[in-house]
């Protein structure tokens, strides 16, 4: 089976990154002037993805926005001669019908968010990507993740080993140490406190799921921050199929706190040769503030 779909959620309120968040969704926020959503699309077309799923909420207008046609301003760029940036915009338009949206109604957690998707995924296997989980790759993560799953045909995360004081922030695997990067889960916890930890290795937000994932999140059961988590419903699945953790190759940046968010945009800014002329010196200054 290839992964053909893939599902993002997208209906958070973004309270961390209030006001900026009140009326678009936290994924439309930029880094450097890309929003985080479209560096999640842009990896799944890389990675071999040919449709896409948003499960949206009430930020659903300004993602629709951004990947639907505006006509007033392709005219004005147009007739201002902008080809360049009229090609930019226009190239974020994808193939008519490849994107779908559908509604989660409450914000119930990311297992519900997922669970929206399941008339629409069927029975495949799809993936699911988090943009506020940024990787810079040579290979995109997710496509990394994809020859993975030709050779495993079994549900896989991605993983990355934390700070033992970080494991409340993420879904916590109890495996063993990773062999070329792979280790089959025995079980998972969500957000566990340092000390009830089973490992290090935590979750990042890239998923392949198996079809089978959404007869479990069916049950709607109640786990960690009373929400429906998508680690519990896979630490149900473990009992029935097998499921791989991958540490993927590339550099994450936790754009869901402001910190992080920051630090991308740093890092992303200076990647860029016209802007690091500008950036260098003006952060050294800066710096000796400190
Ligand atoms: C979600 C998942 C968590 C995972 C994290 C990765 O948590 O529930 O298991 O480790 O994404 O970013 P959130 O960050 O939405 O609280």
């Amino acid at each position: 089976m290839k992964v053909r779909k893939a599902v993002f959620p997208v209906a958070g309120l973004g309270t961390r990154f209030l006001p900026a968040t009140k009326a678009i969704a936290k994924e439309m926020l930029p880094i450097v002037d890309k929003p985080l959503i479209q560096y999640a699309v842009e990896e799944a077309y890389a990675s071999g993805i040919t449709q896409i799923i948003f499960v949206t909420g009430a930020s659903k207008k300004s993602i629709e926005n951004h990947f639907g046609h505006t006509y007033e301003l392709e005219h004005m760029l147009l007739a201002r001669g902008k080809d360049a940036q009229l090609k930019e915009v226009q190239a974020l338009i994808p193939e008519s019908g490849s994107i779908i949206y559908t509604l989660q109604n409450q914000p119930l957690g990311l297992g519900h968010a997922i669970w929206c998707a399941r008339n629409i995924v069927g029975n495949e296997p799809f993936a699911v990507l988090l943009a506020d989980d940024l990787i810079e790759a040579d290979t995109p993560v997710l496509k990394q993740m994809m020859e993975k799953f030709d050779e495993l045909q079994s549900s896989i995360v991605s993983v990355v080993e934390v700070d033992q004081q970080d494991t409340s922030k993420y879904g916590i695997l109890d495996a063993d140490p990773l062999v070329n990067n792979v280790t089959k889960i025995r079980g998972l916890v969500e957000k566990p406190k340092p000390e009830e930890a089973p490992s290090n290795l935590a979750i990042i937000g890239r998923y392949i799921l198996t079809p089978e994932i959404f007869d479990i999140l069916e049950g709607k059961e109640v786990g960690a921050g009373g929400e429906i988590q998508i680690t519990d419903a896979m630490a149900r699945l473990l009992k029935t199929q097998d499921v791989y953790g991958y540490r993927y190759e590339g550099t994450r940046f936790d754009c869901g706190n402001k910190a992080g968010f920051q630090m991308a945009n740093l890092a992303f800014s200076l990647d860029r040769p016209d802007m690091r002329n500008r950036l260098l010196p003006f952060i050294r200054d800066l710096i000796k503030k400190y």
